[in-house]
């Protein structure tokens, strides 16, 4: 096997990585979020989980990658303690990227097909109603035919982009569409806040609503937000441990996952800043959930001098922070094979093409020709069910894998993870959170977990509660057995 590939600059892994976990939980989650749950008041709360959960868990992940220089597929095995069984895992950390891009994917041929259909101006000239926009959206998901076409083009971009290899590709192409990322983010805001009548729309963004935590359930809201912080830092299943194994011993981890981190919450809260101040002043509710983006949004620059090319410039931001993800987490994919069987670039990208555009289909098809299938409930597809697996279980539980992980003898320990986590210059962290990263962190996120499954499934009934306990209760039950357990020697 050749030498492992290297990041070409410290810019480049801030980049890529945050390329990673800059996604449509920034640009597409995060504002629905906002506005469901009543703006500043839910931003405080997601800020307090990125710090105590999101930047020890990415830590422990670059820790991970760095200090094996592999990617999750291997890395558990090559780090645990003799007889452990952490390397089980590796399959929860496959199976989680695979899930997300099976639904990801198709998200993100819908941003590319909105640039284009703001591009060729269908959403301009005539004055539609938000009837005629929303006809639009169903068109488009009721036609399995457009659905796969998008998909596939937003496949084989990112996978063209990664078979150019980690410096060429990757690293070269995210760092040029974060680039235009940014700039476009700082465009956008600016003519949103000027917007008439936008002050209403900052003002509810920026100075929190206690109340609406409470109308909304207390508990809804912390389970959004942790919900959120992880999906935003692609935490638990690996997706950014590959980046900590293309680094060199040069900088200490914690001051990466911090400039990782704030960039991600920078281009969330700027995402917020162009989306809720526009729909306060075409004076539109920004509480409408997943479809804001694609129902309202169209709608607002309908209205707007110059609607045509705000509209596009604003799909093709999204378009970037989609691809700058789904190029992340192919990158990982690939390195499946290559970690495990020693495949080659090409071949790797060849069989992943193929394999992420049949595993896409479902999705697709719960959106049309299966959608009397609802796993979660009525109103529910499959896309609702493939995010409800990733977010809501591989990624809360893979984080607690990675804690423990780092944490406990069995796994790769703390000494381990703190030397690697602290090698080189910068930002150390400190022995001290060693009880908080063992004891109490593992126990929030359990807690946190339940609590999600309890809140998305007591309202609906006996038949669907459980089940899916009983799915919640065999993925802990799996996790502590691969954390504690060991093979027996032989005598
Ligand atoms: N981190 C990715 C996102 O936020 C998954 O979209």
């Amino acid at each position: 096997m050749g030498k492992r590939e290297k990041f070409s600059s410290r810019l480049g892994f801030i980049l890529v990585s945050a390329g990673c976990a800059v996604g449509l939980g920034n640009v597409w989650k995060f504002p629905y979020m906002c506005g469901r749950y009543g703006g500043a008041a839910f931003i405080l709360i997601y800020l307090v989980f990125l710090l105590i959960l999101g930047f020890p868990i990415i830590i422990c992940e670059f820790s991970v990658g760095r200090g094996s220089q592999k990617s999750c597929a291997a890395s558990f095995r090559k780090l645990e303690a003799n007889g452990a069984r952490w390397h089980h895992y590796s399959y929860f950390c496959m199976a989680g990227n695979y899930l997300l891009m099976m639904f990801y994917t198709m998200v993100s041929g819908w941003m590319l097909y909105y640039c284009y259909r703001c591009a060729i101006g269908e959403f301009t000239g005539t004055v539609l109603t938000a009837a005629a926009v929303k006809d639009k959206f169903t068109d488009m998901t009721a036609s399995p035919g457009t659905l796969i076409i998008w998909t596939i083009l937003s496949i084989i971009l990112a996978f063209g982009i990664c078979s150019r290899g980690l410096k060429k590709g990757v690293e070269k192409i995210t760092k040029i569409m974060m680039v235009c990322l940014l700039v476009l983010i700082a465009v956008l805001a600016i003519h949103s806040v000027m917007l008439p009548s936008a002050i209403e729309g900052v003002k509810f963004y920026l100075i929190p609503d206690f109340q609406s935590i409470i109308d909304n359930g207390i508990g809804n809201v912390v389970f959004g937000a942790m919900s959120q912080a992880f999906f935003t830092l692609s935490l638990g299943i690996g997706a950014m441990a590959i980046f900590g194994s293309y680094l060199d011993k040069s900088r200490s981890l914690a001051g990466e996952a911090l400039s990782i981190g704030i960039l991600d919450t920078f281009v969330a809260l700027m995402a917020g800043l162009i989306i809720i101040p526009a729909c306060f002043s075409f004076g539109i509710e920004p509480d409408a959930g997943p479809s804001l983006i694609f129902i309202t949004l169209p709608n607002i620059f309908n209205q707007m001098a110059g609607g045509r090319i705000w509209g596009t410039l604003f799909f093709l931001f999204l378009s970037f922070a989609a691809l700058s993800t789904v190029i992340a987490v192919f990158e990982n994919i690939i390195s499946f094979a290559m970690d495990l069987w020693g495949w080659s670039r090409k071949k790797s990208v060849i069989v992943n093409i193929v394999a992420i555009i049949i595993l896409s289909i479902p999705c697709i098809l719960g959106f049309n020709i299966l959608s009397q299938f609802q796993p979660l409930g009525e109103g529910s597809n499959i896309m609702d069910l493939e995010d409800f697996l990733v977010s809501n279980n591989l990624l809360p539980i893979g984080s607690i894998v990675y804690l423990l992980f780092c944490t406990t003898r069995n796994g790769w320990g703390w000494n381990n993870f703190i030397k690697e986590a602290n090698s080189g210059k910068g930002m150390k962290l400190s022995e001290k959170i060693k009880w908080y990263m063992t004891y109490v962190l593992p126990i929030i996120v359990v807690v946190i977990y339940l609590k999600g499954y309890y809140d998305m499934f007591s309202s609906k009934g006996i038949v669907y509660m459980v089940p899916w306990f009983a799915v919640a209760i065999i993925f802990l039950g799996v996790v502590f057995w691969m954390a504690f357990s060991r093979k027996r020697k032989k005598l």
